[in-house]
């Protein structure tokens, strides 16, 4: 059959005008309960809800299969072998086809009652995007705990002074957008880390902005995946960002990382010659295996989380990531001669080699061990 061929009139459901992405993770309990909401609240809009699950070991995924079998207004992406809020929120928004497109969390701590508000902001034409706020009047955010609220008012402190954003809670997960606005920058964004509204309210100049403020609510069931290493890459973000886009936030994790290797291998270093009579070439030896192996470990859960790699795949990922380390010190060490012989300059030789040894440590890793390109 050829595509002009196909009968358009027989279309039943109306054309889609808001696709609500929603990424899960260990959020069966959860589900069934935002989509009755989002029935409720959403009344009068050709919706639908796109799931992007990352593999949940809750089994989410299957019990949102259930539910679409019986309502097609419900779809749900099931990714493998990658973690990512970013990057879950990215995709789901990729797959729509409407004109609006929403983000929001799965646990109903985002209150979905403000959507049609939302809605009508971006239906006026004046905005791109709608984002909710937990801090303006008629926002709320007592739901968090003391410590927790402590840490989003820093954070948000932090990235207005940094980036000079105007939105008044950059660090929320809950907004609305016209969709050809993120398609148009969709290729610019970064799927590492949890802040994918201040990502996209500063890639792209000229995004007409608003807010909407609503009260952040208690999670209704399971638990929540912020942790450590969600600060971490935040900071990944933030320090991308102040370099204009420049580094790449895993580059930055890639040279963190690297910068933590030089300190194992010092300290182990200075171990190994304390502990034992050891001759220094063999001391020296252990040590640089310690910083290689801990460099693999920080950046196979760090730097390429969302790629992370197991089982065997870890073993052939160790071996090669120690092969192209190998080749990048040697490539380091050549070239940081050369430079010395033609000008000896010791710190420019010295930091010309090292930058291009970590750049092709970096080029290496992405390629060929966590294969991000
Ligand atoms: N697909 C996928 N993959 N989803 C994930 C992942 C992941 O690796 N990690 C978390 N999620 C999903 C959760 O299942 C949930 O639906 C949503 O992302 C938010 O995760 P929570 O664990 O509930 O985070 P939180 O409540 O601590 O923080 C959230 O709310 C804050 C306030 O709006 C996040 O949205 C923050 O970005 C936000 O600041
Ligand atoms: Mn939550």
């Amino acid at each position: 059959m050829t595509i002009a061929s196909i009968d358009t009139t027989a279309r039943v459901s109306p054309e889609t005008v808001l696709s609500v992405v929603i990424p899960t993770y260990n959020e069966r309990g959860n589900v069934a309960e935002l989509i009755r909401r989002l029935d409720r609240t959403l009344t009068g809009v050709a919706w639908e809800a796109i799931f992007v699950d990352d593999n949940s070991p809750d089994g989410t995924a299957d019990a949102l299969k259930a539910i679409s079998r019986s309502d097609p207004r419900v779809r749900c992406i099931r990714r493998v072998g990658r973690r990512g809020l970013a990057g879950a929120c990215i995709e789901g928004i990729l797959s729509s086809s409407a004109a609006y497109v929403a983000v929001m969390d799965a646990d109903l701590q985002h209150d979905e009652t403000v959507l049609p508000a939302m809605l009508a902001k971006l239906q006026s034409g004046q905005f791109d995007l709608v984002a909710a706020t937990r801090y303006v009047d008629g926002g709320d955010a007592s739901s968090f705990s003391a410590s927790r609220g402590k840490i989003s008012r820093l954070a948000t402190k932090i990235t207005q002074r940094v980036l000079g954003t105007e939105l008044s809670d950059p660090m929320s997960g809950f907004f609305m957008m016209r969709r050809a606005s993120f398609d148009e920058m969709a290729p610019r964004l970064s799927p590492v880390g949890f802040k994918i509204l201040l990502d996209i309210a500063t890639a792209s100049e000229g995004l007409r902005i608003t807010e909407q403020a609503y009260s952040f609510g208690e999670r209704f069931d399971g638990e929540s995946k912020f942790s450590m290493q969600v600060g971490l890459e935040f900071l990944g973000l933030l320090l991308s960002k102040l370099s204009n886009g420049l580094l790449d936030p895993r580059f930055i994790f890639f040279a963190i990382v690297g910068a933590t290797g030089i300190a194992v291998n010092l300290l182990v270093l200075n171990l190994a010659l304390i502990a034992w009579p050891l001759s220094f070439q063999f001391a020296k030896t252990i040590a640089t295996g310690f910083a290689m192996t801990s460099n693999f470990i920080l950046n196979n859960s760090l730097t390429y989380r969302d790629r992370r790699l197991k089982g065997l795949g870890l073993l052939r990922g160790f071996i090669g990531f120690c092969l192209f380390g190998a080749i990048g010190a040697f490539t380091d060490i050549g070239l940081a001669n050369q430079l010395y012989a033609h000008h000896e300059l010791w710190w420019v030789a010295g930091l010309a080699g090292s930058i291009v040894g970590v750049l092709w440590n970096y080029a290496m890793s992405s390629m060929f061990i966590w294969r991000t390109r």
